[in-house]
């Protein structure tokens, strides 16, 4: 019965160079390419698709909760029917789906679940509908219903083309170095306690274009960056790439400071983190580790493996740092034997 379930596993990815703000809403076009690291290690979500003409309706289940598609959700599940529908009928399949995701990752962790889980999901799509579309036009896909997730197709280091066509065509996910080139590189993910975020990313891209006079500059610094960081990982200088690491992400929290009224990700033990990277990079006479966080306070520390302790060690006496965990850079999503489909879950959502 489960012949025609396709499962597949796919990572979250930490930005090194951000994207924050669009040009385009519909279509998750951003003002500037940004960069990222595609995560591993364990950090994965695992999606099965299984389209049957038994099924009564489409039901999609993440992390063990049944989305409810019938009502008006929110912007990103929205985003994420339409690319359902668009893979669907690109396939001409008139069957229902049945689709099942869970993350290996707490949801609180700051990892991008939602990169994780578009990216996974499109990818296995892909596979159940046997549509052999190229990565390219999947990192497309993936980035209308997440942006970030188009970076989450591949893996290594990716850059995000900011493109410039309006229907969004050159606005795609490419692979700089796989995951090979600089094993020792490691993100540090220091987790502190966190209420959800007040502000959404959606709401956030917006608010900031909107309304924050800074804003205006970061799209040029933020291209700057982009290849900054790609010379310096080519280069494998930790030196380089952890001031433009930290440099990026304090302009994009700047934006977000000057946004009105001001949008705060960051929180005290997040500020405990900044200073503490400093501190550590001072007393090495160069950067050995930046910092960088997304939209919420979890702190992300990129550095070599060999630092990885001492660093642990002062992030562990940081009040508020409740939990770490560590990562080196991962592939992109494939094709996986474990199937989260059962038997009894096809029945549950099967015609009677
Ligand atoms: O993909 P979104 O809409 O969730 O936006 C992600 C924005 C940041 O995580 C803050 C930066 C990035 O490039 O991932």
């Amino acid at each position: 019965m489960l012949d025609n379930a396709y499962n597949a596993s796919g990572s979250p990815n930490i930005a090194l160079v951000k994207y924050w703000g669009r040009r385009d809403d519909a279509l998750n076009l951003p003002n500037n390419s940004s960069l990222s690291m595609t995560l591993g290690d364990g950090l994965t979500t695992t999606t099965s698709v299984l389209f049957s003409s038994k099924l009564k309706e489409d039901a999609i289940y993440i992390n063990e909760k049944k989305l409810d598609l019938s009502s008006a959700t929110n912007e990103k599940s929205g985003f994420m029917l339409k690319a359902i529908n668009y893979m669907r009928s690109a396939a001409k399949m008139d069957s229902h789906l049945l689709v099942v995701s869970k993350n290996s990752f707490p949801s609180d962790a700051g990892l991008a679940s939602s990169a994780s889980g578009a990216a996974t999901l499109v990818y296995a799509l892909n596979g159940a509908l046997e549509l052999n579309r190229p990565t390219k036009e999947l990192s497309i896909i993936a980035r209308q219903i997440s942006g970030s997730a188009c970076r989450s197709l591949l893996g290594g280091i990716v850059k995000w083309n900011k493109g410039s066509m309006g229907d969004g065509s050159d606005s795609f996910a490419e692979q700089i170095v796989s995951e090979h080139y600089w094993p020792e590189l490691i993100d540090i993910i220091a987790m502190v306690s966190e209420s959800k975020k007040k502000v959404s990313s959606s709401e956030g891209h917006k608010a900031t274009v909107r309304t924050s006079p800074l804003y205006k500059a970061r799209p040029s610094i933020a291209e700057a960056s982009v290849s900054r960081v790609i010379d310096a990982v080519k280069a494998k200088d930790i030196n380089s790439l952890s001031e433009a690491v930290m440099r990026d992400s304090n302009n994009m929290h700047a934006t977000m400071l000057d946004s009105w009224p001001p949008i705060m990700y960051l929180n005290d033990a997040s500020k405990a983190i900044i200073e503490t990277v400093h501190e550590i990079n001072a007393s090495h006479g160069e950067n050995i580790a930046g910092y960088t966080f997304d939209a919420g306070p979890n702190g992300h520390i990129i550095t070599l493996r060999k630092y990885e302790n001492e660093i642990r060690e002062r992030l562990s006496k940081l009040s508020g740092v409740s939990n770490i965990m560590v990562s080196s850079s991962g592939p992109g999503p494939s094709r996986i034997s474990e199937c989260l489909i059962t038997d009894d879950l096809i029945a549950e959502n099967s015609k009677v």
